[in-house]
C-alpha cells in the first residue's frame, strides 16, 4: 500500500506534534512543511523536509495528497479551500475556522471536491472519553440530567506574545472551550441554547481570560462549564488527561457526567451508582474503569488515512464541527448580552 503524501501547514505549537507523529510514519510520508518563520525553516531543515513559505507552492511543487492546517483560526477557511480545490484531502486544526460563514465556505468546497475535511477535535480519538460515551450510550446512568466541567489553567505570559491570542477570537472559548463543548456534545448530544459571562479582569486583554457558561441540550439535560487560562489551577483536561508529554499531569477529574441512575468522572472514570435500594441515604458504590493511555493525537492520524481510504466513517466532519464552532460563537454572543441564545439547526 502506498503511504500517503502528508504536508503540515503551520508549523507552530500544535504543527509541530504533527510534524513529530509524521514523521517515520507507516502510513503517511511528510513531504513537506509550510510557514513563513524561521525557527520553522530551521525544524523543516534539521528534519530534512522540504520547506515553502506559501501553501500555492507548495501543492503544485509537492503534490500532497493530504494536509494538516495547523495554522491561526482566520485563516483556516482560505487555507482549507485552496488545498480541497486542488484535491487533497484536509485535517484541520479546530476551530473548524472562526466565523460560521467561513466553516461552509470550507464545507462546501470539501463536498465540491469530494475529498475528506476532518476537524481535529483530538478528545474524540481518546480512549477515556470513547470509553465515557460508552458508558453513557449503554444506558447505564440512566437518563442523562446534567454535567460540570472545569478548564481552569494558567497560560504562561509570553503565549500572549502572538498578537492574535489577545484579540477576539484568540481567547479560552474559541482556543479551549471548544474542546470541552465538543466533549460534552460527544457524551450528551446536540446543544439547544447557551446562556455565558465572560471577564478579562486578570490580564486586561480585548479577549476574554475567564467565562462562565450554562448549556441546555437538547435532550433537557443541562451543564455548567467553567474556563479560565488566568488560575493557578490543576482542572483542566490538558493536565488531567495526559494527552500530551507537554502538560505535567494531574490526578484529578475535570468532568461530572449525572443521570438518573449513575454518574462517570472523567478522565478517572469513575462510575458511581446504587447497587440495591435508591436515594440519599443508600450507600454508593464506585468502579473505576483501568484504562491504557492512548495518543489521540497518533490515533485522529491513522483515522485520517484510514477516512481517505473509505475504510471508516470521519469522527469530526466539518459539519460536526461547525456544530461546535456555532455553540462557541453562541457563548460570544450570550456573554456579550445576558441574554440566552437559541442555537439554530
Ligand atoms: N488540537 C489541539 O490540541 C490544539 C492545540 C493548540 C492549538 N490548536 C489549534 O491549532 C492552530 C494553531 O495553533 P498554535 O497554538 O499551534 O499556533 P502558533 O501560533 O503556535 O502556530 C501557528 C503557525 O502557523 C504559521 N502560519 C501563520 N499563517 C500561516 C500561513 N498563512 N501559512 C503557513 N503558516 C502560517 C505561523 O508562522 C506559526 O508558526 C489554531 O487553530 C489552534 O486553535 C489545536
Amino acid at each position: 500500500m502506498r503511504k500517503l503524501r502528508l504536508a503540515v501547514i503551520g508549523a507552530g505549537a500544535i504543527g509541530r506534534t504533527h510534524i513529530a507523529l509524521a514523521r517515520d510514519h507507516a502510513l503517511f510520508e511528510l513531504v513537506a512543511i509550510v510557514d513563513g518563520s524561521a525557527p520553522a525553516q530551521t525544524l523543516a531543515a534539521q528534519i530534512g523536509v522540504p520547506y515553502h513559505t506559501d501553501v500555492a507552492a507548495m501543492l503544485s511543487a509537492e503534490k500532497p495528497d493530504a494536509v494538516i492546517v495547523a495554522t491561526p483560526n482566520a485563516t483556516h477557511a482560505d487555507i482549507g479551500v485552496m488545498c480541497l480545490a486542488a484535491d487533497v484531502h484536509v485535517l484541520v486544526e479546530k476551530p473548524i475556522t472562526d466565523t460560521l460563514a467561513d466553516a461552509r465556505r470550507l464545507c462546501a468546497a470539501a463536498d465540491a471536491a469530494g475529498k475528506v475535511l476532518l476537524v481535529g477535535h483530538q478528545r474524540r480519538y481518546n480512549g477515556i472519553l470513547r470509553a465515557a460515551r460508552g458508558i453513557v450510550q449503554s444506558g447505564r446512568l440512566g437518563q442523562l440530567v446534567s454535567a460540570t466541567g472545569m478548564a481552569t489553567f494558567l497560560k504562561p505570559d509570553p503565549y500572549f506574545d502572538m498578537a492574535w491570542r489577545r484579540r477576539q477570537g484568540g481567547g479560552p472559548i474559541l482556543i479551549n472551550l471548544i474542546h470541552d463543548i465538543d466533549l460534552l456534545r460527544f457524551l450528551m448530544g446536540e446543544i439547544d441554547s447557551v446562556q455565558a459571562a465572560s471577564a478579562n479582569a486578570v490580564r486586561g486583554f480585548e479577549v476574554e481570560d475567564t467565562a462562565a457558561v450554562i448549556l441546555r441540550f437538547k435532550s433537557g439535560a443541562l451543564a455548567t462549564m467553567t474556563v479560565s487560562d488566568s488560575t493557578t489551577a490543576p482542572w483542566n483536561w490538558d493536565l488531567a488527561a495526559g494527552e500530551s508529554a507537554h502538560y505535567p499531569r494531574q490526578d484529578v477529574n475535570t468532568h461530572f457526567i449525572s443521570g438518573t441512575h449513575g454518574s462517570v468522572t472523567l478522565p478517572r472514570l469513575e462510575v458511581w451508582e446504587y447497587r440495591s435500594d435508591r436515594g440519599w441515604h443508600q450507600p454508593l458504590t464506585q468502579e473505576r474503569i483501568a484504562l491504557h493511555d492512548t495518543n489521540p493525537y497518533a490515533e485522529q492520524l491513522r483515522h485520517f488515512d484510514a477516512v481517505i481510504r473509505g475504510q471508516e466513517e470521519p469522527v469530526c466532519s466539518g459539519v460536526d464541527a461547525m456544530r461546535s464552532l456555532q455553540a462557541v460563537l453562541a457563548i460570544h454572543e450570550t456573554a456579550a448580552s445576558g441574554e440566552a441564545v437559541q442555537i439554530g439547526d
